[in-house]
């Protein structure tokens, strides 16, 4: 049995879904702190298949404590963790005890019950503002606000734990910018109150909840000017931790792998594809850059391509269009 760790979140329920379709069985938890039970009953339902779920929080061992009890666990996917920058600017404490020490407690408990693999949700923010692109996962690594600090503590524990257990197995996924939702519209990202991410945001504007998308910054070094990412098919990062499970299942030790397609888009790319697709204006305004972001981010994927046999198959079109769906009516 596969333990997805903040299964109700964005990528959690996408990769429950993913899990579920494949024929794994598997169990959750969540504290619903920035997700909702509605994410549980809609995997359950695009699945037809039930499974044990908890409301369980990491900083509570006791809480997690009946997952382990009750169901024979052989693997952890863990998601569960607080992502907001700008929050963990503000608290940072907040951050180190939810993500570091809540993931010290998880790691206790699979020492305790004896499991030994765990494929963990890290991020392309660990690689700082990197000199060139395309990023390999060797490049150096360095934190820029505590939310990234929180990340690259944890790899770091994870790899001294490895050092101490043969037997431990390690995949850190670093995944790119996951966007778009499940074709069905029952999953997606849901963020409470104002969103920060770029597709969060084209959302709302299009919806008229903002009144104009704010571009930050078209005096990049890009073609347009305006930033580059590498956008990620929510789904076909869900596909990629299916792979990285059969990875831990089979290796000892740590690996590492960007989760991302290779391709960059702008942000005007988004906003146009977006417009265009979804046949709906999304008005904007150019602002100065925001503090912090990097001219361009963008991942070589080929790692994953070569030793998990995974490739992102979805274009830029399905996750403007899929992004919409999930959110046009709620
Ligand atoms: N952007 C805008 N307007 C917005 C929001 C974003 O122009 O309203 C631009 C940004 O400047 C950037 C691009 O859109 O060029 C993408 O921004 P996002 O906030 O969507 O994504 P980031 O690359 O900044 O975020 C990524 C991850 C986060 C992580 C963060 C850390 O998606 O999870 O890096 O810096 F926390």
């Amino acid at each position: 049995m596969i333990l997805v760790t903040g299964l109700a979140g964005y990528i959690g329920s996408h990769t429950a879904v993913a899990l579920l379709n494949s024929g794994k069985s598997i169990v959750g938890f969540d504290n619903f702190y920035n997700s909702s039970p509605d994410a549980v009953n809609a995997v359950k339902k695009l699945t037809g298949k039930d499974f044990p779920f908890y409301v369980a929080d990491l900083t509570d061992v006791e809480s997690m404590r009946p997952v382990f009890e009750e169901n024979k666990i052989s693997a952890v996917i863990h998601f569960a963790g607080l992502k907001a920058v700008g929050e963990s600017v503000a608290k940072p404490l907040m951050y180190y005890q939810n993500n570091v020490s809540g993931t010290v407690n998880l790691l206790q408990l699979m020492m305790e019950y004896n499991v030994k693999r765990i494929a963990f949700s890290s991020t392309a923010t660990v690689y700082g503002e990197p000199k060139v692109v395309p990023i390999t996962e060797d490049f150096p690594n360095s934190a820029t606000n505590p939310y990234a600090r929180t990340k690259l503590f944890i790899e770091g524990i994870l790899k001294d734990v490895c050092k101490t257990d043969p037997e431990f197995s390690v995949v850190l996924l670093r995944y790119f910018n996951p966007i778009g939702a499940h074709e069905s519209g029952l999953i997606g990202e849901n963020p409470n109150g104002i969103p920060n991410n770029l597709m969060p945001r084209i959302c709302q504007t299009a919806k008229g909840i903002m009144k104009s998308l704010t571009v930050f910054g078209d005096d990049y070094p890009t073609p347009d000017g305006t930033g580059i990412r590498d956008y990620i098919h929510v789904c076909d990062l869900a596909e990629g931790h299916i792979a990285a499970l059969n990875k831990i299942q089979t290796s000892t030790g740590v690996q590492i792998y960007n989760l991302g397609t290779g391709v960059g888009y702008s942000v005007y790319d988004l906003i146009h594809t977006f417009s265009r697709v979804n046949e709906i204006n999304v008005p904007y305004v150019v602002c100065p850059r925001r503090a912090g972001d990097v001219p361009i981010l963008l991942s070589n994927p080929k790692k994953a391509n070569d030793e998990l046999g995974w490739i992102a198959k979805r274009d830029l079109e399905d996750m403007c269009r899929s992004s919409w769906n999930f959110v046009k009516d709620k």
